[in-house]
């Protein structure tokens, strides 16, 4: 990677560089932060995953995901969202972690945890965000964001060479299935809904 300077004069004083990635799945932002955080030595916080987690224990506790106002109650109560479970990165998971992100108490209990990890990364560098509403709801005064996206066909190819590559048998037509029904379900939603912040720059894997 070339030289990618963080003018540090345009965070606050005293305050760690903050760097939004928003956009869809299979997208390209995991690899993308990986590489960034390696490259600056950065945190990084794969919001995603929180969601996932979240999503787990409610489907553990045996709770409907499409009844809001149980889930709702459950996520307040809940006071650790365990990251490490096994198979968070399952289509499935993602799936139901799409559904429950919906609900607005949901997102608040998870909101506190990204924006002081954001303020107060581990290793005090500096943090990278990976998520959908990073840019927008989550960090909206960091002056880094970046939006990156794909066609829905691009995406599922993405994925289905990875998984390819990983020895998994999945077809392309059942990924971009599930690629677009999640992307339907990540853009209807009344809140946090993803887009673009003005000043973001648009990426496009090809
Ligand atoms: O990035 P991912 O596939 O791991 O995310 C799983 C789901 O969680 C995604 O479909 C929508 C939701 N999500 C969200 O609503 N906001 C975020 N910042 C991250 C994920």
């Amino acid at each position: 990677m070339s030289d990618l300077p963080l003018d540090a004069r345009k965070m606050g004083k005293g305050r760690c560089p903050i760097v939004a990635i928003d956009g869809p799945a299979a997208s390209g932002k995991g690899t993308l932060c990986r590489a960034l955080a390696a490259y600056y030595g950065f945190d990084l916080l794969d919001t995603g995953l929180l969601y996932r987690a979240t999503a787990a224990h409610c489907a553990d506790a045996g709770l409907d995901l499409e009844d809001e106002e149980t889930i709702s109650r459950y996520v307040q109560n809940l006071q650790h969202i365990d990251t490490e479970q096994a198979n968070l990165r399952t289509e499935s998971v993602g799936s139901m972690a799409s559904k429950v992100s919906r609900y607005p108490a949901l997102r608040t209990r998870l909101l506190d945890y990204q924006r002081d990890f954001a303020a107060h990364p581990p290793a005090g560098k500096g943090a990278i965000l990976d998520g959908r509403d990073i840019g927008t709801v989550i960090c909206p005064d960091t002056p880094y964001k970046i939006f990156l996206t794909a066609t829905a066909e691009i995406r599922a190819e993405r994925r289905f060479s990875e998984m390819k590559n990983a020895g998994k048998t999945s077809s392309y037509d059942s990924i971009l299935a599930d690629v677009q029904k999640r992307d339907a379900q990540d853009q209807n939603r009344e809140i946090a809904l993803m887009f673009a912040a003005s000043f973001e720059e648009a990426l496009a894997p090809t």
